[in-house]
């Protein structure tokens, strides 16, 4: 069965979204669209359905949730002064900002044990609408399985989630195709936690020109850490409500190097000098390339063509950002594929390359959408 053909691509109206509130409101879970990415949704006061969304998606409860609102004057946590500075500047966006929960007696499986929810308000109106018609904050990770790709279109999430119970709200593609930039404020530094489509260096100018943000320092680190437990395990520690058995990172939760992955071995293939050419040592008729530009197509011969795909022929990064995690899924259905071979973003040619903003976001996707194995060729 091809899923991906089964999904029809529905028209929605107001009537279905006043029903996908009410399925809301009665704890079930449903997938909808933002401008980053499809969020697998549940009302965030109900214990039950926050346990159900780790059900679905097998993913670890060490791992927050970002809950979703559309008003920046309800937002169920601590409010300092600068909140409302950050709103005016980058909400409604990709933009999270993790805060101390106050209003929500769900606190200690939404927060992994932390204590602090991740808070966003999203640009997009179907998602904005949905959130004002069910008037619950709306807890949504990503709408794909644990350490899956995550999904910018319906049946993206269709294709993860076909066998559950989960309803769809279908809006098309995602405009940014990456997830929101995550931060939390501590003293005067704003960590950045994890990297998205609004960049690090966009935070930083808008900070600089505000009177009331500007002594903020930016800090980020790269965190790539291991999944500790194994399948099993997280089968067990999800049973139910009553035997919530937590083990959180607290100090990087969700920063996981295997991320974003498809299902076949991913590599980065990455050059030691801008004239680079050789045969790779691997069946290239078992291949898919993802390449920007064309730097892959120039090095390598004797590829499969029906197999290549560029992220963006003209080197633009936002549409490098929109096509990425669709073509992975693309690539990890070709048939006979037993790889993915993938663009470097980490290298010095780079650097004279390219000045965009959004590199580093998508030079971190890749990263661990290849779980950072890298392929060296001189
Ligand atoms: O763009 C997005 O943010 C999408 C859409 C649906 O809004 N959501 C999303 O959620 O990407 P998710 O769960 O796939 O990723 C959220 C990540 C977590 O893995 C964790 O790294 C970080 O955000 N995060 C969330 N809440 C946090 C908290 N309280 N403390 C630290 N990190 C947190
Ligand atoms: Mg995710």
């Amino acid at each position: 069965l091809d899923v991906q053909k089964e999904i029809h691509c529905g028209i929605i109206n107001l009537d279905e979204l006043h029903i996908a509130a009410k399925l809301l409101q009665q704890g079930e879970l449903v997938a909808f669209p933002t401008e980053t990415v499809y969020g697998l949704g549940a009302n965030a006061k109900n214990a039950q359905a926050i346990l159900n969304i780790f059900k679905a998606k097998k993913r670890p409860l060490s791992d927050p949730l970002i809950v979703h609102v559309h008003d920046k004057n309800n937002l169920y946590t601590d409010k300092p002064d600068y909140v409302d500075q950050f709103a005016e500047l980058f909400w409604p966006g990709p933009f999270t900002i993790v805060l101390k929960s106050t209003q929500l007696e769900t606190t200690e499986i939404l927060s992994a044990g932390t204590g602090s929810i991740g808070i966003r308000i999203p640009n997009n109106e179907i998602a904005l609408e949905l959130l004002k018609l069910a008037n619950i904050p709306i807890a949504a990770p990503s709408a794909n399985l644990f350490t899956h790709i995550s999904p910018t279109s319906a049946a993206h999430v269709f294709n993860d989630f076909y066998d559950q119970r989960v309803h769809i709200i279908d809006a098309g593609r995602c405009d940014n195709g990456i997830e929101s930039t995550v931060i939390k404020p501590l003293g005067n530094e704003l960590h950045i936690l994890r990297l998205g489509s609004l960049a690090k260096d966009t935070i930083l100018n808008k900070i600089n020109q505000s009177e009331s943000l500007k002594h903020f320092a930016i800090k980020y680190e790269n965190k790539y850490m291991q999944i500790e437990e194994n399948e099993e395990d997280i089968e067990k520690e999800l049973q139910d409500l009553q035997h919530l058995d937590r083990k959180s990172s607290m100090e990087a939760p969700g920063q996981f190097l295997k991320h974003y992955s498809a299902r076949i071995n991913s590599f980065i293939l990455t050059f030691k000098s801008i004239n680079a050419f050789q045969e790779i040592d691997i069946n290239l008729k078992e291949t898919v390339i993802i390449d920007f530009g064309s730097e892959l197509r120039n090095r390598i011969a004797n590829f499969d063509e029906t197999k290549y795909k560029t992220l963006s022929l003209n080197y633009d990064a936002k549409e490098a950002m929109f096509n990425l995690y669709d073509l992975l899924r693309w690539a990890e259905i070709q048939q006979g594929a037993q790889q993915i071979l993938l663009y470097d973003f980490d290298t010095e040619i780079n650097h004279q390359i390219l000045h965009h903003e959004n590199i580093l976001s998508l030079q971190d996707k890749i990263f661990r959408s290849a779980s950072g194995q890298k392929i060296y060729y001189q």
